[in-house]
């Protein structure tokens, strides 16, 4: 069977077990554990069985009873609870055994300290155990104190699990039980289900693939303390890297100066100067199946940096030479099924620039963008932009960056199936 034939007897198979996911839902304790009984009931709506584990903390809010009651099942309270056995009459260790056979673990509400203890690796309860012991996609659902929340301390731990590729439903604005009103309340039922729904379905459609993507922005030194460098923040790249990942991807990584952080899951390679990149991109292209190039390379280097810091002077000249294109290299040298795909990010003739680097470069695709808006592009969230093509021009609105990336996956796997078939 060929490699994208069983791709879609797995897909097929993913979206068969979708319809009988099974739900760990652990429950810490806050105001909003509440919340979690109606959680439990969208999540059957849907069609789900959940298992309930609560934090000791959680029961003095609710009862076990409650959740019992609700999911038909005996609801996971201690790590001293008295082991079952299996059918072979051997114990199960309830922690480890609960993930055994479940989709995805949803900490809904996730306290501060439930953070913590993620974060940090700690066990020592049933529900920390469990996101330590498992190996399912966590999805965690924080509410709170909006200080709480807002502290950095909370911010870091939140960071570190999404490095870990944690999904994190940010809780929302509004009042809160403590009287306050901002950042910190539970995301309604249906925010936290949809989510939980979108990581557990989600097409392992890029397994076997190993892309190549540069992010970030080249820096050139001027002297010893001094460089030319440009806004680019990575965010874009870390969106592309974490989507593939997602959808079944290896990922390396080539990033220049950036403020987004890359996933522990890529091979990250680090670059500064854009003739770095060059060497790096161009030595790791057998590897990859697709390119993206989202990096922001310096058009020029300065020729000859000072060895030592500049001094102040009435006036300065620097003598700058051009870098070479990295993305036409790499048109000219990949081999014939690899996908190269390429950014466009203009001021101004987004569109007439957009098709002259399409043709000029190469690339199977240019992602042309404006940039001009201080909201989107360049380090913001959101992006907009069109997929240009040789057969097609895609408009995609104003979305996240991750959504963003969906898009430009979805379209480098329709060509890598049609080169496939044509092969
Ligand atoms: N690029 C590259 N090597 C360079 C310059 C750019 O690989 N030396 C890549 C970028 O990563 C991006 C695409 O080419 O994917 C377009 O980059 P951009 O800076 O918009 O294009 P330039 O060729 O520099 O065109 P101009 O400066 O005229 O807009």
């Amino acid at each position: 069977m060929d490699r994208h034939h069983s791709l879609d007897r797995q897909l097929h198979v993913a979206n068969q077990r979708g319809e009988h996911m099974k739900i760990i839902l652990g429950v810490c304790g806050g105001i909003a554990a509440y919340k979690a009984a109606e959680l439990l009931r969208e999540f059957q709506r849907r069609g789900a069985t959940v298992q309930v584990v609560m934090t000791a903390n959680a029961e003095r809010f609710v009862t076990p009873l409650t959740f019992a009651a609700l999911s038909g099942s005996q609801v996971m309270t201690s790590l001293w609870q008295p082991a079952s056995t299996d059918d072979g009459q051997n114990f199960n260790i309830e922690h480890i055994q609960v993930t055994q056979d479940a989709d995805v673990l949803v900490v809904a509400p996730a306290t501060a300290n439930m953070l913590v203890k993620m974060a940090h690796g700690f066990a020592d309860d049933f529900l920390s155990a469990t996101a330590l012991a498992g190996t399912i996609p966590i999805v965690v659902a924080p509410a709170m104190n909006r200080h709480m929340w807002d502290h950095p301390a909370t911010q870091a731990n939140v960071e570190v699990l999404r490095q870990r590729g944690v999904q994190v439903v940010a809780p929302e604005s509004g009042e809160l039980a403590c009287g306050m009103v901002g950042a910190g309340r539970l995301a309604e039922p249906d925010v936290i289900a949809d989510r939980v729904f979108s990581v557990v379905k989600r097409a392992k459609d890029l397994i076997g693939e190993t892309i190549l993507i540069t992010a970030g922005g080249t820096r050139e030194p001027i002297d010893p303390v001094r460089f030319i460098g440009n806004r680019s923040s990575g965010k874009m790249g870390v969106a592309l890297a974490e989507t593939a990942l997602e959808r079944g991807a290896k990922v390396i990584f080539v990033g220049a100066f950036m403020t987004a952080s890359v996933p522990s899951q890529c091979e990250s390679i680090q670059v500064t100067t854009a003739e770095e990149m060059e060497s790096v991109v161009l030595a790791r292209l057998p590897d990859a199946s697709i390119v993206i190039m989202a990096a922001a390379v310096s058009d020029y280097r300065v020729v000859c940096p000072a060895p030592e810091k500049l001094k102040k002077k009435e006036s300065l000249t620097l003598e700058l030479e051009a870098n070479r294109d990295i993305l036409r290299q790499v048109v000219e040298q990949r081999s014939a099924g690899t996908i190269v795909i390429g950014f466009a990010a203009e001021t101004e003739n987004v569109l007439d620039e957009g098709r002259r680097k399409l043709r000029t470069k190469g690339a199977d695709l240019i992602v042309a963008n404006d940039v001009s808006h201080s909201d989107s592009g360049f380090e913001a969230d959101v992006n907009e932009g069109i997929l240009l093509s040789q057969q097609e021009e895609q408009v995609v609105p104003r979305t996240s960056k991750r959504e963003m990336a969906d898009h430009i996956l979805t379209w480098a796997r329709s060509a890598i199936h049609l080169r496939h078939s044509r092969t």
